[in-house]
């Protein structure tokens, strides 16, 4: 089992979509550990359906789009990370977190903490428009200050080539690619897409 961890720099940035591609890529399965929000298409009915890979079941479905330790407060249930141990599957295991590294888990924890005790290599996904360059380094920061090792980044928007570059030059951090905007989002749209994703360094890494 070779387990992957898929981060962003936000909520909104392109996480699921790059985990679906990601996920179909490498004949992997995935897992959300925290579901935030029913009301809409999940993350793992959206996998599913882009990735057309197996799924595996959310640990928590939180019904209110919220962080996930208000999500839980709301059902009056607390997050305990002796739940979210990386559940075992043949082959490698697409892991998307919620929102952020700074996201709590619960009123002590934040996701952060539980991707550092996971030991799993980390992609951060970060769009490409203005306001990048800040949460992506902060987010690369936090990551390597809790012992997390980041594989790379990989962009998703319209390409911004003097961003991306700053990024990856000042953060010291590889660049695994960019997903540009697709205006159908299909497994196959997603599948073409991805070739321009560095495969071979995600899979030699793993
Ligand atoms: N490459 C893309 N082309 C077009 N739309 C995209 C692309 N990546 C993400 N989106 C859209 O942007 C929104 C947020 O993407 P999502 O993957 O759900 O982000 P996150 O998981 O980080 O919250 C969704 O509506 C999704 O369909
Ligand atoms: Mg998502």
């Amino acid at each position: 089992m070779t387990p992957i961890v898929i981060t962003g720099t936000d909520t909104g940035v392109g996480k699921t979509v790059f985990a679906a591609g990601l996920t179909a890529a490498l004949g992997a399965s995935y897992w959300k550990p925290v579901q935030s929000g029913l009301e809409e298409a999940t993350d793992s009915q959206i996998v599913a359906a882009l990735s057309q890979r197996p799924v595996l079941p959310e640990t928590y479905r939180l019904r209110r789009p919220a962080s996930p330790h208000l999500a839980a407060e709301d059902m009056d249930i607390e997050i305990d990370l002796a739940q979210l141990c990386l559940p075992q599957v043949d082959g490698p295991l697409v892991v998307e977190g919620a929102g952020g590294v700074m996201v709590p888990l619960n009123r002590r924890v934040f996701f952060l903490e539980l991707f550092a005790g996971w030991n799993a290599p980390v992609i951060l996904v970060a769009r490409t428009q203005l306001g990048t360059i800040n949460h992506a380094a902060l987010s690369l920061m936090a990551l390597r200050g809790a012992g997390c090792r980041v594989l790379g980044v990989a962009f998703v928007g319209a390409a911004e080539p003097e961003v991306e570059q700053t990024i990856a030059e000042m953060c010291q951090v590889r660049h695994l690619g960019r997903l540009g905007p697709l205006a159908d989002l299909t497994h196959e749209t997603l599948a073409h897409a991805f070739q321009d994703i560095d495969l071979d360094a995600i899979r030699s890494a793993l």
